[in-house]
């Protein structure tokens, strides 16, 4: 059951207020509790809600987005081999699960009927977020919201479609690679490479303007970090859905040749500004951070491993399963979006209630040995695995082959490029993001050779 915190104990599932006021005792000290929680959560909301601070958060708690270097925190899989689906050590009465097994994941991101991603669920549970700040999009809709607006986006996202990227593509990390080869001195692989790449593509595919990047590369990276704070992280998206909601006005007036053009073009009586601008942030951000991660780690495994870095530059039939195991091995989107439950169900043989929250540890569950043997390790030759790097179900990501076609063209090109790339520094002084949903490295100096 939901309670709005302003409004005290009345309850929002549509019960009246009575009915739920005179139950059992051991229902109202539990609400009572409850109440107190949402209190104590507002107040923190008010004050600035920012988890790097909230100290009294027990680990497991945190465990799910960080990390020990490349690697989920060991406690992750003691936990999944324990129980693979955990309660999760939320304070003040907020019921929520921990997936960590590969199977459970499976079973709850395929679970649409099941389960909710609206972003109302939040906002109603008052976990430091409004529901005025509410991105709209994919992400966090329900059908049948969602399948409108996925039908709408589908057909810009088939292999058939992004082909016609596939030279762009290309061109783009040659551009870099030049780039790279005229700089003198050390070069940061995040600033010059991993992050360009994909901020390009992106601003063809959608029709943004490439010298905004610096904005919105910063609100992609601020809206992940909760190390932040819950409030920079939405303030951050905040910001972003006010610069795409300018875009979606000027394509409006003269549509362009990119996917909000086409949208506004074939479909613009059918959407708001609103809709559209959650689309587009949906691809903007879903597009450019996890890509730019996937680059800048990706190549990290490849310095600290000159095997595998060899089988990456001279052996073309190693290229598309290797780039499919660097996404397993490192899974950058840690965890899905949270799901509540619509209903009382059992997964894996636990119990699941009505209103619960579930956060499926994806990095976890990518480590699970159901995947297969010896999941823990980088195999550039593993026979192709179910990974859920994408998530699974009707939220599977919708860029998974506009980003595996980036990773193709850009992992082999840069190690041909510069055969005797090198760290610049010790890997141990390498800095991570320490509580992000993305994963990732702050910087990545590499001498070119
Ligand atoms: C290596 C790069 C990428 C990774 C690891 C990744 C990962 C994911 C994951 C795990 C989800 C599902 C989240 C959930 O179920 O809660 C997702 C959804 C999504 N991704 Fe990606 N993504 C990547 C690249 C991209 C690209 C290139 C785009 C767009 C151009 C994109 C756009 C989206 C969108 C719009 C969704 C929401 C889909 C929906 O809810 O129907 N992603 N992504």
């Amino acid at each position: 059951m939901a309670y709005h915190t302003d409004a005290g104990l009345a309850p929002v599932d549509g019960r009246p207020a009575e009915a739920v006021q005179y139950c059992a005792m051991s229902n109202l000290r539990s609400n009572i509790v409850t109440w107190l929680g949402r209190k104590y959560f507002s107040r923190i909301h008010r004050n600035g809600f920012d988890l790097s601070k909230m100290s009294f958060l027990p680990d497991a708690t945190l465990a799910p987005l960080r990390r020990e270097g490349l690697d989920p925190v060991a406690d992750l899989s003691r936990t999944r081999a324990k129980e693979p689906i955990s309660k999760l050590p939320l304070p003040f009465g907020i019921n929520a699960w921990l997936v960590t097994g590969y199977d459970e994941s499976k079973a709850v991101l395929g679970k649409a009927k099941g389960f909710s991603s609206d972003f109302t669920n939040l906002a109603e549970r008052n976990i430091g977020v409004a529901a005025q700040q509410n991105p709209g999009g994919l992400g966090f809709s329900d059908p049948p919201v969602h399948t409108r607006l996925r039908r709408l986006l589908t057909p810009e996202f088939t292999m058939r479609r992004l082909s016609r990227l596939t030279p762009r593509i290309h061109a783009i990390v040659e551009e870099r690679l030049d780039a790279m080869a005229a700089a003198e001195g050390p070069v940061d692989l995040v600033e010059a490479f991993a992050l360009p790449i994909p901020a390009l593509v992106i601003c063809e595919l959608l029709g943004v303007p490439y010298e905004d990047r610096e904005d919105f590369q910063r609100h992609s990276t601020a809206r992940f970090d909760l190390f932040g704070g819950a409030n920079a992280s939405f303030g951050a998206m905040s910001d972003q859905l006010a610069y795409l909601h300018g875009i979606v006005r000027k394509q409006r007036e003269t549509p362009g040749d990119g996917l909000l053009g086409m949208l506004v073009k074939e479909h613009g009586d059918d959407l708001d500004d609103q809709e559209l601008a959650g689309l587009a942030d949906g691809v903007l951000t879903g597009g450019l951070e996890t890509t730019a991660s996937m680059l800048a780690l990706g190549t990290l495994v490849l310095l600290q491993a000159p095997d595998q870095f060899a089988a990456m530059r001279d052996r073309d039939e190693v290229v598309d399963p290797f780039v499919e195991e660097l996404l397993r091995y490192l899974t950058v989107v840690q965890v899905a979006f949270p799901r509540f439950a619509r209903e009382d169900m059992e997964i894996g043989g636990t119990k699941i209630s009505t209103g619960d929250l579930v956060l499926c540890s994806l990095s976890g569950a990518n480590r699970d040995e159901k995947l297969g043997p010896d999941m823990e390790r980088v195999d550039p030759h593993r026979q192709s695995s179910s990974h859920l790097a994408f998530g699974h179900g009707i939220h599977r990501c919708i860029g998974a082959e506009l980003a595996r076609m980036e990773l193709r063209a850009a992992y082999p090109a840069l190690v041909r490029r510069f055969p005797h790339m090198r760290l610049a520094g010790p890997a141990e002084q390498l800095s991570f993001r320490k509580l992000s949903i993305v994963y990732g490295v702050d910087e990545l100096p590499v001498v070119l050779g």
